[in-house]
């Protein structure tokens, strides 16, 4: 259900706030053949709560890592996120699809804690239901994005001379990134978490469809942050140190910090997943993914398990999908998660 669609190749370009990812899928007679990726690292002001700082410098990280994965098409497919975006399951008195349509024309902002006339909004149909006054109704997933944070994206694309072709969701891309892996049981709730550097993009699916989709602003910058803090280092003295780049020499001190964020962060999960269940009483999560950059933080995927008891693995974006004769496999293999919502993206540039 990308907001915005036309049928072509396209790459998929994952606008993060400390890399640029970019992946580029073909058909293959098994599936889906990787052509090509890359990722291009960000200044720590090119992007600041989630919105585009820098906008030259962005366009400029763009077309390096367009320019670096030699990728062939001119379109892509890029994503938004974050507290500018809102996905929900609503049930609307209408008995018919014509009908859904001019439903939400009329009341989408009862629905939509944002001004109607500032964003893009789409719905996706789910299937007859009852409303909440027990009339017949239609269960619909709908999706609010303010034009502006669309605006901001297409911009900074057509700036480094691509054509904004689809804007999606990124929750959406995640899940396709999951779905074309893994085999999905019809009847398994999947909760997906997406962590980064500054946000956690949590879609909660089941068979096939978003059932809960909620961003959070928690990333992997908050583990930098308290050693960057705590042991008075520059941002990147204290993302080497988070990242073990020069040695263990402060396990003992640095040991406790990172700990302190990762239950933190699991106490994020926690609000969702209570959240979820509040909403949605008696599903069960079956299954946790975790993927983006700070899937690989050492202990937040056991720390996960042990605190929720749901099986949880990391999220290998390239599970089902063959390796293009071009692709370095071993670099492919150490972004691994990180590239699951570029993948997602990706996957609207090949017929699904
Ligand atoms: N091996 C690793 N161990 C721990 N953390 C890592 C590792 N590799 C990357 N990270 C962290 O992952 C984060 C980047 O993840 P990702 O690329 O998914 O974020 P992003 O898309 O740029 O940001 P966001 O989506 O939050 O705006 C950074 O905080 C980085 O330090
Ligand atoms: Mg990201």
């Amino acid at each position: 259900m990308p907001l915005l669609k036309k049928r072509k190749p396209l790459v998929g370009l994952d606008i993060g706030s400390s890399s640029v990812k970019a992946v580029e899928l073909s058909r293959s007679k098994k599936g889906y053949q990787l052509t090509g990726f890359a990722c291009e690292g960000l200044g720590t002001d090119v992007v600041v709560d989630g919105a585009i700082m820098d906008a030259p410098a962005m366009a400029a990280s763009i077309r390096e890592t367009l320019a670096a994965g030699k990728f062939k098409p001119k379109g892509v497919a890029t994503g938004v996120s974050g507290h500018s975006v809102i996905v929900k399951r609503v049930v609307v008195p209408a008995a018919t699809p014509d009908e859904v349509e001019a439903s939400l024309q009329l009341d989408a902002e009862q629905y939509i804690p944002f001004e109607i006339s500032d964003v893009h909004l789409d719905y996706q149909l789910v299937g007859p239901s009852m409303t909440a006054g027990d009339e017949p109704g239609m269960e619909v997933v709908l999706v609010a994005a303010k034009r502006d944070k669309i605006q901001n994206h297409t911009n900074v694309i057509g700036m480094a001379g691509r054509s904004p072709e689809v804007v999606d969701i990124d929750a959406f891309a995640l899940q396709n990134a999951f779905e074309a892996n893994y085999l999905v049981d019809e009847d398994a709730t999947v909760a997906l978490l997406n962590i980064g550097a500054s946000l956690m993009n949590i879609n909660i699916t089941k068979g096939g469809m978003p059932l809960f989709i909620r961003d959070v602003s928690v990333g992997g910058n908050q583990y930098t942050d308290i050693l960057q803090k705590e042991l008075q280092l520059s941002f990147q003295e204290a993302e080497d140190l988070k990242l073990g780049k020069n040695g263990g020499s402060e396990a003992e001190m640095v040991q406790p910090l990172l700990e302190s964020i990762t239950d933190m962060i699991c106490t994020e999960v926690q609000k969702t997943f209570d959240f979820f269940h509040e909403t949605y009483p008696g599903e069960i999560i079956n299954h946790v993914f975790i993927s983006g950059g700070t899937s690989h933080m050492h202990g937040l995927a056991s720390k996960i398990q042990q605190t929720f008891g749901y099986p949880t693995d990391i999220l290998n974006p390239f599970r089902s999908i063959e390796m293009g004769p071009k692709v370095n496999a071993a670099e492919v293999t150490s972004l691994g998660p990180a590239l699951a919502i570029a993948v997602g993206l990706a996957l609207r540039g090949v017929d699904q």
